[in-house]
């Protein structure tokens, strides 16, 4: 069972030939609306992956909540611990270039009200064998206190350094496993415009000092892991991407799934990778995460 604390959103997505430059106004071609939020959406990628999941986080009271839930909802998620505050549903404001890349300005509303007090009941009502994920998206003062719950409490934590905050680099040393990109490894490594053989220095470097497992995800050149000393690398699939939005969040809930069900290490690197590819060809953050059917032909 994973139980994710987190920040839940809709995402209010614009797609546009190109991506504007400050201050500049470019025409957009298409508008939607999806569920979204980093840990809304990894939590529904460990559930489409076959994992029990529970969410913890907040949603208000406006016309965003239902429709920001449903997916997890319909996908059988564990919803008890979300709680409804007076704050409006947090949104994500996302432009989609026509090389699927984007930019992403996030307002977190509700999500700003979740406590320390939220993370001790969600981590309270986890058992022995349990995996915690958490992203950077709800407080730093209630990331942290989850962090130290789970590891008072000996359940395993997975936390994903996204999006990159001032604090993390220390919340990162709090937990059992951490999943970065290149940006947000090298903030956690201390050492900017890293090569590839300072990254894996580096990773060899903390992984000695600390005995965490660690993750750097590298776009379309997979990812590159070392746990208990030893180096991993995985590969996704060769596409080309429509929309990126997401596919972070779809591998880090696709590895935490496949830890939990008893994947090797390496195995659950490159399913997860393959889950992320996938989740790359469609729109929108939550419905283009991959069905573990999928994932398995793809593999
Ligand atoms: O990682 C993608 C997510 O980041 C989007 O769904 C958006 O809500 C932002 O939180």
């Amino acid at each position: 069972m994973i139980t994710v604390f987190g920040s839940i959103n809709m995402d209010l997505i614009a797609t546009t030939e190109r991506l504007p430059k400050p201050g500049e106004t470019v025409a957009g071609n298409g508008f939607s609306t999806a569920a979204g939020g980093k840990g809304a959406n990894q939590a529904l990628a460990a559930r489409r992956a076959g994992c029990g999941v529970r969410m913890a986080g907040a949603v208000g009271k406006d016309s965003f909540a239902v429709p920001a839930l449903a997916l997890l909802k319909d996908a059988g998620t564990e919803l008890e611990t979300v709680k409804t505050v007076d704050e409006p549903t947090g949104t994500a404001l996302i432009l989609v270039g026509g090389d699927g890349e984007n930019m992403i300005a996030v307002v977190p509303g509700a999500n700003g009200t979740v406590t320390a007090d939220d993370a001790d009941r969600a981590v309270g009502a986890m058992s022995e064998g349990d995996i915690l994920m958490l992203q950077l998206e709800v407080p730093v003062a209630a990331v942290e206190r989850a962090l130290a719950a789970a590891r008072a409490k000996g359940v395993q934590s997975v936390l994903n350094l996204a999006p990159l905050i001032d604090d993390a680099a220390r919340l990162g040393r709090l937990a059992d496993i951490v999943i970065a990109n290149e940006t947000e490894f090298e903030r956690l490594a201390g050492q900017e415009n890293m090569s590839a053989d300072e990254r894996e220095a580096a990773l060899k470097r903390l992984n000695g000092e600390t005995g965490q497992t660690l993750i750097v995800t590298l776009g379309a050149d997979g990812v590159i892991a070392i746990r208990d000393g030893l180096l991993s690398r995985a590969k996704g699939l060769k596409i080309e991407p429509v929309d990126t939005v997401g596919a972070g969040d779809t591998f880090c809930g696709y590895f935490a799934a496949s830890l939990d069900e008893g994947l090797e290490f390496e195995a659950a690197l490159r399913r997860a990778a393959v889950a992320g590819s996938l989740a790359c060809l469609k729109h929108g953050a939550q419905p283009s995460i991959p069905l573990s059917a999928d994932v398995a032909k793809a593999l």
